[in-house]
């Protein structure tokens, strides 16, 4: 697709998001769309934003967007050159024991609400490589054939429009064990490598 093209089927799926997101996001919560240049040769797929991303309206900005800015620093990846999105365009939220709203795990009606989009977003993007964040951005991009984290990241599977698809850990585990920062540095360092056609 020419530059052009894609602009314009990215402005037409972003309307439908918009209209989406009326349907099925709670009222008041915004969508969080996709940011990046349309022709990124990454894409970085999350699972939902969070409260600082429904404010700044752009994913990966709050507490793990430092860790996924850090990491991708420590990998030599430009963020301004990639595509990063969301599996689900709005936060999905819970009410915790003490009273207060926390973020929670989009559900399984959540994800594919907004799935045939996300396959969209890709396409029109069409990244040699997609970086699922996450287990839940892994089941939604790879599908049935994701099992489980532990037994697939790092491996490679064909994705959307002739893209190799790659599931990591979600960059807020990532702080939370010295084993997963490791594993999510070599993905990235695999992500990269694919990316730039040194297969
Ligand atoms: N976690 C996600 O999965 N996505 C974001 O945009 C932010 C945090």
């Amino acid at each position: 697709m020419e530059d052009k093209a894609k602009a314009e089927a990215m402005d037409d799926l972003f309307a439908r998001a918009v209209e989406k997101a009326g349907e099925v996001c709670r009222p008041g919560v915004g969508l969080v769309w996709g940011d990046g240049p349309l022709d990124a040769p990454i894409a970085f797929v999350g699972e939902a934003p969070g409260q600082q991303e429904t404010r700044m309206r752009c994913p990966f900005v709050g507490q793990a967007g430092k860790v996924f800015d850090r990491e991708l620093g420590e990998a030599g990846i430009d963020r301004s050159k990639c595509w990063v999105t969301n599996a689900v365009k709005c936060r999905t939220v819970r009410v915790s024991p003490s009273g207060g709203v926390v973020n929670r795990c989009p559900n399984n009606t959540e994800l594919s609400d907004w799935l045939p989009l996300l396959i969209e977003e890709l396409e029109i993007v069409r990244p040699a490589v997609i970086v699922c964040l996450g287990g839940v951005a892994a089941k939604a991009v790879i599908g049935k054939g994701f099992g489980t984290m532990t037994g697939q990241r790092g491996m490679w599977t064909d994705g959307p429009s002739g893209s190799r698809v790659i599931a990591t850990f979600h960059p807020s585990y990532v702080n939370r064990s010295p084993a997963a920062r490791q594993a999510f540095r070599e993905d990235l360092n695999e992500a990269k490598r694919v990316s730039e056609g040194r297969i």
